[in-house]
């Protein structure tokens, strides 16, 4: 049987944290060790230019801290090709190719455009890098015959438009691209909420996240600021563990389900303090990000081979995407001479 294709990525404007680990990195690893999988990893910066075209230093500063993300969780550069957008010159050219089958109108209906356009302050107009994104993300895909994307919910939208330009090319050049399916997380992976209650999820714009590369010191800072249940005043009071930040964390990270649960019991029950469930989180947290931390810093004394590893990894991209590439400019009749 042969493998999948896989191809993930990452727009490199900040440090990774808790909701793109328990949301995506964790699943990566684990298929990546299952060796079921081909697997790409793709730093996206030409995707963060698409809407930080007059901050480019955000998207430079971020490039090898998201490498240094995928490093620390255990991305294996020897099982997983781990390269950089703007360095495969496939993508771009692709991208062109693309613009053909699909139309404006439907990319002005993507649901998550007017979101995207109040925060990211694009009111007065909308750079045409964002408005076409969705055609540039079909190029990585279909670089690399990818057949599984996964993405967060939000996204599937993008996917849906990757298959039909997708299809539409097809329908005009024969079988060239692969179609793509988009896989979603479930459970509490879709969405971990921020630390300041569940109203948000975890993001970089609010500020309300846990860093993969965060401290001990910030780590437990951030969890004793943690939303809990504003009704439980003393600690005799029976508390809530619905919409309970704490627990909501205890849920998608701690191991031990049974201690969780008899944790939630007494708590609703009362008698239970804040402190001391927020002090067993502290404990979960500490042992996952533990190695990743230990991970990280190994890598962090030694930049010269992170840069290493994307320039291996973006080598080997290139190799696919070029044989893709000239597949499709044969496939549509741009081999004149
Ligand atoms: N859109 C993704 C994000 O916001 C990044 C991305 C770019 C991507 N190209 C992709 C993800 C291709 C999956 C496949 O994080």
């Amino acid at each position: 049987m042969s493998k999948k294709v896989v191809l993930t990525g990452d727009r490199p404007t900040g440090k990774l944290h808790l909701g793109h680990y328990v949301g995506s990195l964790e699943k990566r690893v684990q298929m990546q060790d299952s060796g079921d999988y081909k697997m790409f990893v793709m730093i996206a910066d030409e995707q963060a230019l698409a809407d930080n075209a007059r901050n480019p230093k955000k998207v430079h500063d971020n490039l090898l801290e998201v490498a240094l993300d995928y490093l620390a969780v255990g991305l294996d550069p020897t099982k997983t090709t781990m390269f950089v957008q703007s360095q495969i010159p496939a993508l771009y050219e692709l991208t062109f190719h693309y613009m053909g089958f699909i139309n404006h109108g439907r990319l002005a209906r993507i649901p998550t455009l007017k979101t995207d356009i109040k925060e990211k302050g694009f009111e007065k107009g909308l750079p045409m890098s964002w408005f076409t994104f969705p055609v540039s993300q079909c190029a990585d895909i279909t670089a690399f015959g990818a057949e599984l994307v996964p993405v967060g919910e939000d996204q599937m939208p993008v996917i849906e438009i990757n298959r039909e330009i997708v299809r539409s090319f097809n329908a005009t050049y024969g079988d060239v691209l692969v179609e793509p399916e988009g896989v979603v997380p479930e459970g509490i992976a879709k969405r971990l909420p921020g630390i300041y209650g569940m109203d948000d999820k975890m993001s970089k714009s609010l500020n309300n996240g846990i860093y993969l590369s965060d401290t001990p010191e910030e780590v437990a800072s951030k969890v004793k600021e943690m939303y809990t249940d504003p009704g439980h005043i003393r600690v005799e009071d029976p508390g809530q563990v619905e919409g309970n930040v704490v627990f909501i964390y205890l849920d998608a990270f701690a191991s031990d389900k049974a201690k969780v649960a008899d944790l939630k019991k007494r708590y609703e029950a009362g008698g239970l303090g804040d402190m001391e469930v927020k002090n067993y989180l502290i404990e979960v947290l500490e042992e996952l990000l533990v190695p990743i931390r230990a991970r990280r810093s190994e890598y962090e004394k030694d930049l010269d081979k992170v840069r290493d590893i994307l320039k291996q990894g973006t080598k080997h991209a290139n190799q696919v995407a070029n044989e893709t590439l000239a597949r499709v400019r044969t496939a549509m009749g741009l081999d004149y001479f």
